[in-house]
């Protein structure tokens, strides 16, 4: 598909033939599983400036909390007896955790479980050295949105950073033999409809494993308080474009979908997207990992609350899976 293409089904062309193209591409590849992802949100800190992002450094009214070796094993634990086949770590960018300590929970983790769960790193922008000792000690995928492929707009959204570093991330990631995610966020604040269609055409390109796109979501304590959420609809076409130009990646429907509407997420499974991911993040911190607002104000952090979010999954006439969920080779 040509940028002009995208952009004009970006703007409304023709959602009956895009959204079922979506859904037909995604059936045959997928079928009606959906594969979960369980997060640990470990850690609110972080040394970045995004001005879109609650956890930004500057934002000195979040109360901010670090969670221990312990308590992240907990957090796996559940992931495990929910019988979710990946676990996600994240955090903000946060140079407390050591390449040492990450390493350690890695390994810790493989000790437990031997190859039984996948493990997904989303830390932000680390030194190649940790992301090599991270791969060797058994870590499976990164996680590395680009958020936006337009320099100028990049520069503005993440102060002090590049956007051609973040690229070189990604293909360092790539060769180290990660599955890499990445991806954008639709309706950021100077973001036009050419600049989206551009993101998705570029996103297609890297040829990544998993890619994700959400609306923004203003939060009132971040310099975007006053702009508008991205738009729902055009979140929809944007997963079924994605699934169009990528049938084998895996495309998760986030929960920032959910933070416009209740429903938005299995909307998103409906025209194109495979993935779901609850966070499991314990309970006394999970509202303090508030990266726009909405966020955590659902999911899950006991057993009973994982089985709700299968519940929605198998309502709606999808299968919650079981499995680790690779990425679909083709054939
Ligand atoms: N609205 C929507 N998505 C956001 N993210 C961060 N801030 C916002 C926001 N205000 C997304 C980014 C980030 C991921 C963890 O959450 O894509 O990489």
């Amino acid at each position: 598909m040509k940028l002009r293409e995208i952009k004009e089904f970006i703007q409304g062309k023709d959602d009956e033939a895009l959204f079922s193209e979506g859904e037909k591409l995604r059936e045959k590849l997928f079928g009606k599983e959906v594969y979960l992802r369980g997060v640990v949100e470990f850690s609110n800190i972080c040394k970045e400036k995004c001005l879109y992002c609650g956890l930004r450094c500057q934002n000195s009214e979040l109360k901010r909390y670090r969670l221990n070796f312990d308590e992240i094993m907990e957090s796996v634990e559940l992931v495990k007896k929910s019988k979710i086949g990946t676990v996600v770590l994240q955090s903000g960018n946060d140079p407390h955790y050591t390449e040492e300590f990450i390493e350690k929970i890695i390994k810790k983790i493989r000790e437990k479980y031997g190859n039984t769960i996948a493990i997904t790193l989303s830390l932000g922008e680390r030194s190649y050295d940790e992301l090599k000792r991270w791969k060797d000690a058994g870590a499976n995928r990164y996680l590395l949105k680009v958020e936006t492929f337009d320099e100028e707009l990049y520069r503005k959204m993440r102060p002090g950073r590049e956007l051609k570093e973040r690229l070189k991330l990604i293909e360092i990631l790539m060769k180290l033999g990660y599955e890499v995610g990445s991806g954008v966020i639709v309706g950021l604040p100077g973001m036009t409809d050419e600049i989206l269609a551009n993101d998705i055409l570029e996103l297609s390109l890297l040829g990544l494993h998993m890619i994700a796109s959400g609306p923004f979501i203003p939060h009132n304590k971040t310099p975007l308080y006053d702009y508008s959420c991205g738009d729902l609809t055009k979140s929809l076409r944007t997963i079924a474009l994605l699934r169009i130009l990528n049938p084998y990646s895996n495309i998760p429907s986030t929960s920032a979908m959910a933070s416009l509407e209740k429903d938005a997420r299995v909307q998103g499974l409906i025209v194109g997207a495979n993935v779901i991911m609850p966070s499991v993040t314990p309970l006394k911190v999970r509202k303090l990992y508030n990266i726009y607002p909405g966020k955590n104000e659902s999911d899950s952090s006991t057993l009973e609350d994982v089985n709700k979010i299968k519940e929605i999954i198998s309502s709606a006439g999808f299968i919650p899976s079981e499995s680790i969920g690779n990425y679909k080779k083709k054939n």
